[in-house]
């Protein structure tokens, strides 16, 4: 008998209808990358962010272009299965698609609470074998590694790489990012990956306080911009690869191509990226 070694594994776990009537990140994200998975309600957000801190496109963008170098790095290291959480709508350059250019074997399990980046990502990704969507919350980390989207898809015997792009800003302190972070790092084998990029608020041309404001009309309420040393207490549990933590637009960047302008991003999200010690 041939095993198919890339089962098809989407879940479909939308289980209500979502609520298009409030603005979402996830749909909001998508508009400012300018992707078409949004609404009215997105687009109109998306804008008043625009006007109130211009930057948000570059600072999204270099997020994007971060999680592009990141993920190519883990699958060039070995890394063959990721757990993307709080991925967003899988759209505009998404981990597969960037792991796969390296190795087409590669699985993905992204994994977020919106209801419409799921089913968004449901139907984006119905054909692609070796990729599901869970909605699930990532500060429930056992609920999340127990959802048949990833525990059908991937092998947690082996290392994966745990990616947390652009979220934790999104969990309060309330919630102890910290430790969730945490949980997932003593919840993966040795030689797993972690790689977090974080809201900084270090920009001074940003006006973080126009930013948390206006993030407040998401479902989940205000973005918490954290400073170097709240995200050095996140990544405690690995061993950082160089360049350690620093801001996203430093890690690894690309050599700059001729007519790009320079400096125009300096420090919208800090991140880091690590293995897991055995
Ligand atoms: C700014 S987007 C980032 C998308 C993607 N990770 C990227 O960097 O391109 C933030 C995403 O995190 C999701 N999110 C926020 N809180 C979450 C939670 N507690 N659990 C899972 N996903 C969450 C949002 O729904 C949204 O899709």
């Amino acid at each position: 008998m041939v095993v198919d070694p890339f089962p098809r594994r989407l879940t479909r776990s939308v289980p209500a209808v979502p609520d298009v009537d409030r603005p979402s990140s996830a749909r909001v994200y998508d508009f400012m990358l300018g992707g078409t998975s949004h609404g009215a309600v997105d687009r109109r957000l998306g804008r008043e962010m625009i006007d109130a801190v211009p930057l948000v496109i570059p600072i999204a963008r270099e997020n994007r272009s971060f999680l592009r170098r990141v993920v190519t790095y883990l699958v060039h290291a070995g890394i063959d299965q990721f757990l993307d959480l709080g991925s967003g709508i899988p759209t505009m350059g998404s981990t597969h698609e960037v792991a796969r250019r390296v190795d087409p074997e590669v699985r993905v399990a992204y994994v977020d609470v919106d209801l419409v980046a799921v089913a968004h990502g449901e139907l984006l990704l119905g054909n692609e074998k070796g990729v599901s969507v869970s909605w699930a919350d990532l500060t429930r980390p056992e609920t999340v590694l127990e959802a048949p989207g990833v525990t059908d898809l991937l092998d947690l015997s082996r290392p994966v790489g745990v990616l947390m792009f652009s979220v934790l800003q999104h969990v309060p302190d309330a919630q102890d990012p910290v430790g969730v972070v945490a949980r997932y790092v003593s919840q993966v084998v040795p030689g797993s990956a972690l790689a977090v990029s974080h809201l900084s608020g270090d920009d001074p041309r940003v006006d973080v306080d126009a930013l948390q404001t206006l993030s407040g009309a998401y479902p989940r309420g205000e973005v918490t911009p954290r400073s170097g040393a709240e995200l050095a207490a996140m990544v405690e549990g690995v061993d950082l690869v160089d360049p350690g933590l620093v801001y996203a637009a430093q890690w690894r960047p690309e050599p700059r191509r001729s007519g790009q302008p320079e400096g125009e991003l300096c420090c919208g999200h800090r991140a880091a990226v690590g293995f897991v010690p055995g």
